[in-house]
């Protein structure tokens, strides 16, 4: 019988988090971490927390993932997305764990109209990509066989997301206007997370190590996914009546911080080594309502 792996997930309250842990292996045995349990903003804590855990992996699904806040808070998003990756790389190897940091498809200013491979150079244009970018390299600088997973466009049943803030706009107005012009890939949490597992149990070799791309597959732009978000929606009970959605400019939806207009990844490294390959976004959608 194979022993259980130990995994340390930290931010297991967030959307990623939750999916993880409602959907480890059986062969896992999870430490979950919490904000309240452990914050990697404190590098005592970390260093504390994981040498009396000692995991064989440390999942990081924890980040500061407000991506216009983060241009008023820099400090603080350096802190959680930069430096507390370090530490819990440097944690880690303390222990002798493996690490998986996530990371994001905003680690590319998205000019370039085309699938982002895991060698592209990086070049984020908001702190948010800035301080997340810092957390990979740090990562990777402390740990040769450290892993990065970028992913985008997350969603699921649990805390804030595009789906469910449309889901509700939806219900409360008379239309909506959404922007047409960013591309990129949603991504159910869900499948992220089993993602994730396969990368913690695949004893196939050689291990993980570096920089994967994951996302569901497929493209859309947010006035896509919006339009998507509604049909099936409607088709599953979740609305009661349909509204018009207006595409809209990007410059007609000014936000604090600059957003990637292209922000896919391109995912053959993950399905030539690991064999994992993404069901289309729209599967990942109907599931997430579903599961709703
Ligand atoms: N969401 C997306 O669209 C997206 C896109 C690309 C990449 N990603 C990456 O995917 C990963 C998971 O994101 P997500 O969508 O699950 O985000 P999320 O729902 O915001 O979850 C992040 C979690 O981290 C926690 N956290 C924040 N600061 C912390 C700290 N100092 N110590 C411990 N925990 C802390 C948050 O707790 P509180 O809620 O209490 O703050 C939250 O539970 C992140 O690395 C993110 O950068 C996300």
């Amino acid at each position: 019988m194979s022993q259980s792996v130990r995994v340390l997930v930290t931010g297991a309250g967030g959307q990623l988090g939750r999916e993880l842990l409602h959907h480890a292996p059986a062969t896992v045995e999870v430490v979950a971490c919490s904000r309240q349990d452990l914050d990697i903003a404190d590098h005592r804590a970390v260093m504390d927390r994981v040498q009396g855990e000692s995991p064989d992996w440390i999942i990081n699904a924890a980040a500061y993932t407000a991506v216009d806040r983060a241009e008023s808070e820099p400090d603080l998003a350096w802190t959680i997305n930069a430096e507390a990756p370090g530490w819990l790389a440097e944690a880690a190897g303390k222990v002798g764990a493996r690490l998986i940091q996530v990371s994001t498809d905003y680690v590319f200013s998205g000019e370039d109209p085309r699938h982002h491979a895991v060698g592209d150079p990086p070049s984020p244009i908001n702190v948010y990509g800035r301080t997340k970018l810092e957390g990979e390299r740090r990562v990777l600088a402390v740990l040769e066989d450290g892993v990065i997973v970028r992913t985008a466009w997350v969603y699921s049943r649990y805390g804030y997301n595009f789906v469910k803030t449309m889901l509700r706009l939806m219900a409360e107005r008379d239309e909506l206007r959404v922007v047409v012009d960013q591309l990129g890939t949603p991504t159910w949490a869900r499948g992220l997370a089993q993602t994730l597992w396969s990368l913690v149990t695949d004893s196939g070799s050689p291990p993980a190590r570096g920089i994967y791309h994951w996302t569901d597959a497929g493209v859309a732009s947010w006035y896509d996914f919006a339009v998507a978000i509604q049909e099936e929606s409607l088709g599953m009970g979740l609305l009661s009546r349909r509204i018009p959605l207006i595409p809209i400019a990007t410059s007609a939806y000014p936000t604090p911080a600059r957003r990637p207009m292209c922000s896919l990844l391109e995912k053959s490294r993950i399905h030539r080594e690991r064999g994992l390959v993404p069901e289309h976004w729209r599967v990942g959608l109907r599931g997430m309502l579903r599961d709703h």
